[in-house]
């Protein structure tokens, strides 16, 4: 099947997630250093910049994007093999998601950074570092993430969606399980909202792992079994 236009566009997501990689990893190798030797770095200038807070938060921050990145951009390009075909204009609402994906990127890592020196005054919750490990993000990235995944289903479903409807065959039953787990990616995301600013510590910890545990570690390899399977 020659490539369509949205799947030479999900390229673009991987490029993205080899540069996020990167950056994730050098992060690594700096708090390992902080590790040892706690506030300093061959270049003075970087540990007097890049506190421990910063070097962990986007250390961790920057796993999720990139893996949670390879799922979109895989299920981008799947899509239209499953379904046979591309849906109109298919090429162009990816490009509109890999805009979004660089907007929450850029501007949560850069409001983490905000929030930890101090910049953001009262908005530290919602623009800044909420404080909670692997949920760093200010709550409005986290809701616009959120939207942006509703976005990426939509996405997916309009180029597998006619498969789902015309045929009803033994590899359906795969579809629907991949469609399923598609859908579980997004909602299980979306618990990370369920506690706000002054929640008290068991509730907020309680929907927390919510996301860390079922989400990243059961979710997303269902999702990433499915799509091996398709
Ligand atoms: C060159 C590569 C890497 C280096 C040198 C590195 C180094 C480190 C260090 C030193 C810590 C401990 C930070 C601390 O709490 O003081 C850490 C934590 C962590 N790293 Fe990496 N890392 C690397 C790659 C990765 C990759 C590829 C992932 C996941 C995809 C990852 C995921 C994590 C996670 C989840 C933690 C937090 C563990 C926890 O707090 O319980 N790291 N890493």
């Amino acid at each position: 099947m020659p490539l369509t236009s949205s799947q030479l566009k999900a390229a673009k997501f991987f490029v993205v997630v080899i540069l996020l990689f990167l950056v994730q990893t050098s992060f690594g190798g700096l708090l390992a250093h902080y590790t040892i030797h706690p506030g300093s770095f061959f270049l003075p200038f970087v540990a007097k910049l890049i506190t421990y807070n910063w070097a962990k938060t986007w250390h961790l921050q920057l796993m999720v994007f990139w893996i949670a990145t390879t799922w979109l951009a895989s299920a981008i390009y799947l899509a239209p093999i499953i379904g046979g075909k591309e849906p109109p204009r298919q090429g162009v609402v990816v490009q509109l998601l890999f805009g979004a994906v660089l907007l929450v990127a850029v501007g949560s890592l850069t409001g983490e950074v905000l929030g930890i020196k101090g910049m953001l005054g009262e908005w530290w919750f919602c623009l800044g570092h909420q404080g909670w490990e692997f949920l760093e993000l200010g709550r409005i990235w986290q809701i616009l993430l959120f939207g942006g995944l509703i976005f990426w289903l939509l996405v997916v479903y309009r180029a597998v969606g006619s498969h789902l409807a015309s045929h009803k065959d033994d590899f359906s039953a795969l579809i629907w399980f991949y469609v399923f787990s598609a859908v579980l990616v997004v909602a299980f995301f979306g618990f990370g909202l369920f506690y706000g600013k002054g929640s008290h510590l068991t509730m907020a910890d309680y929907w927390r792992w919510f996301v860390v545990h079922l989400w990243v570690e059961s979710i997303f390899e269902f999702f990433g079994m499915r799509s091996s399977h398709c």
